[in-house]
């Protein structure tokens, strides 16, 4: 290792030292906000969200791990009535009139070709590149397992700095790639609408979730 790496190397376990130091663990109504209390909206105020706040919710949703650090996710940000004039025939009957009145509406993709990225964001290993362009079936997959991660990501980050988010799987995936990525190598994943959730669109209580021992094993 050389020294200038040696010192990157201490600098980054000392930022992990350092935020360590300042915090342990989320405090109650942090879970509340990220976890417990958090639900997906279907209604939205009259509120306004920027675009600096779009900003810093991908500044933080780029944080979230991906495999090979491959961030293979896009996101359109849909916020003119032009833009979601050309979302609307896409949309699932119920999915119309919300996404009409959010403030924002993302289309979260992800780049089938995101591997030609990898020896800028993961240069320990430039050769993993080689097995996504010899098979496009395996560059899909990984692109739409990791993207999936990120749209995951791009919920809480939404959370995480109070907006809320209406996620919608219940469009037509291949009429929005041929109405805003034709002729790329983008695809669509979900629907998010974004900014703050009003109350009347909520119809009922939480669902219920699975107990650990539904859904988890220990062996
Ligand atoms: C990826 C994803 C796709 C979804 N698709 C739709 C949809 O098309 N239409 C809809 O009304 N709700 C949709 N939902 C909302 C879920 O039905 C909702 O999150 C779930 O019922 C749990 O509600 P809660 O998050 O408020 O607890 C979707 C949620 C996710 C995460």
């Amino acid at each position: 290792m050389s020294e200038s790496e040696e010192q990157a190397l201490a600098a980054a376990r000392a930022r992990i030292a350092d935020y360590r130091n300042r915090i342990e663990r989320l405090d109650d109504n942090s879970l509340d906000l990220m976890f417990r209390e958090g639900r997906n909206h279907n209604w939205w105020l009259d509120k306004p969200v920027s675009d600096d706040q779009l900003r810093e919710v991908w500044d933080l949703t780029k944080m979230g791990s991906t495999s090979g650090n491959c961030l293979p996710a896009r996101i359109l940000f849909l916020r003119t009535p032009e833009a979601k004039e050309r979302l609307k025939p896409t949309l699932g009957p119920r999915n119309v009139e919300k996404t009409m009145l959010a403030p924002v509406t993302a289309l979260i993709a992800y780049d089938v070709n995101f591997f030609e990225h990898l020896p800028k964001l993961y240069p320990i290993r430039p050769e993993m590149k080689d097995r996504f362009e010899a098979d496009a079936a395996v560059a899909e997959d990984f692109a739409y397992n990791n993207g999936s991660l990120q749209g995951a990501y791009f919920i809480m980050a939404l959370r995480a700095v109070g907006l809320d988010a209406g996620a919608m799987g219940g469009f037509d995936r291949a009429a929005a790639d041929e109405e805003f990525f034709k002729g790329t190598t983008y695809k669509s994943n979900f629907l998010c609408n974004i900014g703050y959730g009003d109350l009347e669109g909520i119809m009922g209580p939480r669902l219920y979730r699975f107990d650990f021992d539904e859904a988890c094993q220990i062996i």
